[in-house]
């Protein structure tokens, strides 16, 4: 990355680690290494950004908590003392939420193959399904008849033009994904529902994928969402929200380390000879894939780690975008009756509240590149194995003298993919083994997503500190009992 400066994208969690540093020295004597760390003021911090920008232009709305950007029920507790409700994923991450008295009226059940224990859960707790498909309506029908009630629901959608904002892998409301009716589909389906029993139609959901970074998506997704929700009213069914799903960005690096990053894998893709030169590994093309690199200016396409406009900058772009008949989101709401707006915000509520500290293990060099090897698997962070993110990364402490290095991080799995980064970052200094490594903005999804025993590791601790400085622990660490079970066990 370009700038040699402190990264502001870093530097208020270097911050939080000062400030909190005797509590997490503990929590490192108690739990070992590798070892995350949630600052529970920053996550209010972001909560609270959205709830500004909600009372200012659109109070009637309700800010949910993403569950799966963060698992656990430290978290969906946290969520619950700050007031929001909880976006499920899960017959689990329904329960947890329930039981940490997040009412149901305030949670939306999302998933495209729901289980009949799911279902049940829903249509007993009163939570909104968002419906994915209609063997999901029927079963929560009969579900729904069978215990005299009527079951709220939100009918998800996906084939908006919304490809190409993010990674592919991560897209969800465009052609080419596995949620949601089609778009084409709406006019039978407002029918179906219409017509069926055990059902009450709510409104209509949508999200478009994760780390959206550029408006154009939300103005996108919001056209379409008013013309799906026009179609519903016209269809006779009384429209009551409009879920906009979540996606709202974080900045993992600042504009200039960004477009710096761009610059230089463009120049690498272009002349690929000079060893140690390399930007990603194996030259990874990155958002460059599609493009010719000779071309003059080739675009970017895909996941960006930087945005103008991140978390609820985004939602505040969104709900003043001038739709192309001259009104704005806010004025086509009013037009509709003012429904409940519904976002759905997981990774800009919790990844700029976390960090992640690990070992280092050892350094070598490969094809003339530094690669630092840190005691952290892939598995534990985890967002890496859909899309080569970038995270920023340092040596603590960090020095007066320190002289910044660039390069990859490896993991410590058994597997050649297991890179922490696979884009090469700038750390303040070259490592020695036994330092202490700090991952930045690791508090959604690199902790849970991908989570496993791969090679036998045991999931390390997830801790949480509050501004007071007291330490929760949202996740015990495993021991080598939990992975492998006693010994004579079969
Ligand atoms: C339906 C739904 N809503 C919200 C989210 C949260 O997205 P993000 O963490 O990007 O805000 C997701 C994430 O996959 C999702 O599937």
């Amino acid at each position: 990355m370009a700038s040699r400066a402190l990264s502001p994208t870093s530097a208020p969690l270097d911050r939080e680690l000062a400030r909190h540093e005797a509590v997490i020295e503990r929590a490192v004597e108690t739990f070992g290494l590798p070892l995350h760390v949630v600052f529970k003021d920053k996550v209010e911090r972001s909560a609270n950004g959205y709830r500004e920008v909600l009372r200012r232009l659109y109070p009637n709305s309700s800010i949910l908590f993403a569950v799966k950007s963060n698992p656990c029920r430290g978290a969906v507790r946290t969520a619950a003392r700050l007031g929001l409700g909880a976006d499920a994923a899960s017959e689990h991450e329904l329960r947890a939420a329930l039981e940490e008295g997040i009412p149901a009226e305030r949670i939306v059940a999302n998933g495209n193959a729901k289980t009949s224990q799911y279902v049940e859960a829903i249509v007993s707790s009163g939570a909104l399904s968002s419906v994915d498909n209609a063997d999901e309506l029927e079963e929560l029908s009969r579900a729904a008849t069978s215990r005299h009630v009527r079951t709220p629901i939100l009918i998800r959608f996906r084939g908006m033009p919304l490809s190409g904002f993010t990674a592919d892998d991560q897209t969800t409301a465009a052609a080419w994904t596995k949620f949601g009716f089609s778009i084409d589909e709406a006019g039978e389906v407002f029918a179906r529902v219409a017509g069926a029993p055990g059902l009450r139609f709510v409104g209509i959901s949508a999200h478009v994928g994760t780390q959206i970074a550029d408006p154009v998506a939300y103005e996108l997704l919001t056209v379409h969402m008013v013309a799906l929700a026009r179609r519903a009213v016209a269809s006779g069914l009384a429209l009551s929200a409009i879920d906009l799903g979540g996606g709202y960005p974080v900045s993992f690096v600042t504009e200039a380390e960004w477009a710096g990053f761009q610059a230089q894998l463009l120049d690498r893709l272009r002349a690929p000879v000079r060893p140690g030169a390399s930007v990603t590994w194996t030259d990874l093309p990155m958002g460059y894939g599609g493009a010719e690199p000779e071309a003059d200016s080739p675009t970017w396409v895909g996941k960006a780690y930087w945005s103008a406009h991140p978390a609820s900058a985004m939602l505040e772009r969104a709900l003043a975008f001038g739709h192309p008949d001259g009104k704005s989101t806010v004025q086509h709401l009013a037009d509709l009756g003012s429904p409940t707006l519904i976002v759905e915000p997981g990774r800009s509520l919790m990844a700029t509240s976390g960090v992640t500290l690990a070992e280092v293990r050892g350094t070598k060099s490969v094809l003339g590149n530094l690669v630092v090897s840190l005691d952290l698997g892939i598995t534990n962070h985890g967002t890496n194995l859909i899309t080569n993110d970038i995270f920023p990364v340092a040596i603590l402490p960090r020095k007066a003298d320190d002289v910044p290095v660039d390069a990859f991080l490896a993991g410590r799995l058994c597997f050649s993919g297991d890179m922490i980064s696979k884009v090469k970052v700038r750390l303040n200094r070259a490592p020695r083994v036994g330092e202490r490594a700090v991952v930045y903005l690791t508090g959604a999804y690199s902790a849970d997503h991908f989570a496993s025993n791969s090679c036998g590791f045991p999931l390390p601790a997830k801790v949480a500190v509050d501004g007071a400085g007291r330490l929760d622990v949202w996740r015990r660490p495993q021991r080598f009992e939990d992975v492998f079970g006693p010994v004579g066990e079969a």
